[in-house]
């Protein structure tokens, strides 16, 4: 379908939100809650930009990630009131997280370099990345937020139960500021623990019952340096991509419907009684 971006004719997919045709044409939009392998979420509302649709008068401002392209759709990525209104955003966002490079650059790259508002210094932006990441990508769903306003934060349940978590590290991969740091706390739980433990790789589905023997020191591991050399970034993210563009292949579950949850949960819910600690 033809929608015009910045005054220029472009082509969509059906179903393509107006982020991804807009990125698809190399038009620059800042998202920094969406991931290509994730639902879009619309937490961070930077992504806004202008829309008129088809035979209408007034313009108005969407989530360009939640908004469906549709035939005639006019859209404006860059007007003085777009550039505002993202100001602002940016300062809220400097001031929650001031020490966090990516909220710092991101900031710079759209003229923002101080905030009038006071700081937080929590270096997490609440993008939901991780937790989406937790339960779309892995399936496990052991972490969530909790508390509100405020307070709100990424936690495990009742902030102490990582049993739920296989240590996969795809909520450290996805996360822009680091914030995240349950992959690190699960590891070293399991290494406290000591015994013997299934290799994570099985956890995620990607291995049959393969024992950890370097105490889960992953990064010494030639099972890990195999998988994401040959992924090119997370396994599991590599694996979501894939199911979402509809190629199949070697690591994909074979159930579309699926979506890869069922290997990773099913498996980390017989591995707690496999771990001999
Ligand atoms: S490391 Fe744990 S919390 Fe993070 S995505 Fe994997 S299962 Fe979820
Ligand atoms: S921990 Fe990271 S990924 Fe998770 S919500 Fe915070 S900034 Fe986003
Ligand atoms: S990327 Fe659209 S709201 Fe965050």
């Amino acid at each position: 379908m033809k929608f015009t971006l910045n005054g220029g004719t472009r082509q969509a997919r059906d179903g393509q939100t107006v982020l991804d045709a807009a990125r698809a044409a190399g038009v620059d939009i800042p998202a920094a809650c969406a991931h290509e392998a994730l639902e879009p979420y619309g937490a961070c509302r930077l992504c806004i930009v202008e829309v008129r649709e088809r035979g209408k008068k007034r313009w108005r401002v969407v989530t360009s990630c939640l908004y469906p392209v549709a035939e005639g759709l006019e859209v404006r990525c860059d007007t003085r009131k777009i550039r505002k209104l993202r100001a602002f955003l940016l300062e809220l966002l400097l001031a929650r997280s001031p020490n966090a490079p990516y909220v710092k650059e991101l900031a710079a790259r759209y003229g923002v370099s101080k905030t009038r508002f006071s700081r937080l210094d929590d270096d997490c932006i609440l993008c939901g990345l991780c937790v989406r990441a937790c339960a779309e990508v892995v399936g496990a769903n052991a972490i969530g937020f909790s508390r509100r306003g405020i307070g709100r934060k990424v936690d495990s349940p009742y902030g102490i139960d990582h049993s739920k978590c296989i240590a996969c590290g795809v909520c450290t991969f996805v996360c822009p500021t680091g914030a995240v740091q349950m992959e690190y706390a699960r590891v070293m739980e399991l290494r406290a623990q000591g015994g013997e433990h299934l290799c994570r790789y099985t956890l995620m589905g990607f291995l049959p019952d393969a024992v950890c023997s370097l105490n889960y020191e992953c990064a010494r591991c030639e099972i890990d340096q195999k998988y994401r050399a040959e992924a090119g970034t997370h396994p599991l993210v590599a694996r979501a991509l894939a199911l979402k563009s509809g190629v199949t292949g070697k690591g994909a579950p074979r159930k579309k419907a699926s979506r890869g949850r069922k290997p990773a949960a099913s498996r980390a819910k017989r591995s707690s009684g496999r771990r001999r600690g």
